[in-house]
């Protein structure tokens, strides 16, 4: 269970960085589809927001300390930060696709973890959250190629 709650805390750390670098975005987007991008962004920092604060309960009901400073977190998260200055709708999507496939990696890692831990819940965590990256990358990549 230890190695479990290890990865969970990495995996946390991730998800502070990424809803950090997400809102950044929210205010920094521009162009033509910013009404569109900078609602959507919206959307995903606040449930970032859930993500980190049910990964952290669950790193404490397990019996283990969540990192809780952004110093631990961008100590142990994996996750670049983004640039504060003004970006394209597009680029946000692109660099968003990147940071979500390395974060849908790390649940399916866990999951395997977990699964061989018996650890259910952390599993079934992880399942939920597998199937949500998977139907925003879905939705991500579809915004970003032409139409056919
Ligand atoms: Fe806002």
């Amino acid at each position: 269970m230890k190695e479990v709650a290890e990865e969970l805390n990495k995996f946390l750390c991730n998800l502070v960085i990424f809803g950090r670098k997400v809102q950044n975005y929210h205010w920094n987007v521009s162009g033509r589809d910013f009404f569109v991008s900078h609602e959507k962004l919206e959307e995903y920092y606040n449930d970032i927001n859930e993500q980190i604060d049910e990964i952290g309960e669950q790193i404490l009901i397990m019996g283990y300390q969540p990192y809780g400073t952004l110093k631990d977190c961008l100590e142990h998260g994996k996750l670049d930060e983004a640039e504060n200055k003004k970006i394209s709708g597009a680029d946000v999507y692109s660099n968003v696709i990147v940071d979500m496939g390395r974060l849908l990696k790390q649940c399916i890692d866990i999951k395997v973890q977990a699964d061989k831990a018996d650890d259910y819940a952390t599993s079934s965590i992880m399942d939920e959250y597998i199937v949500g990256y998977r139907k925003k990358l879905w939705m991500l990549n579809q915004s970003i190629k032409e139409a056919e």
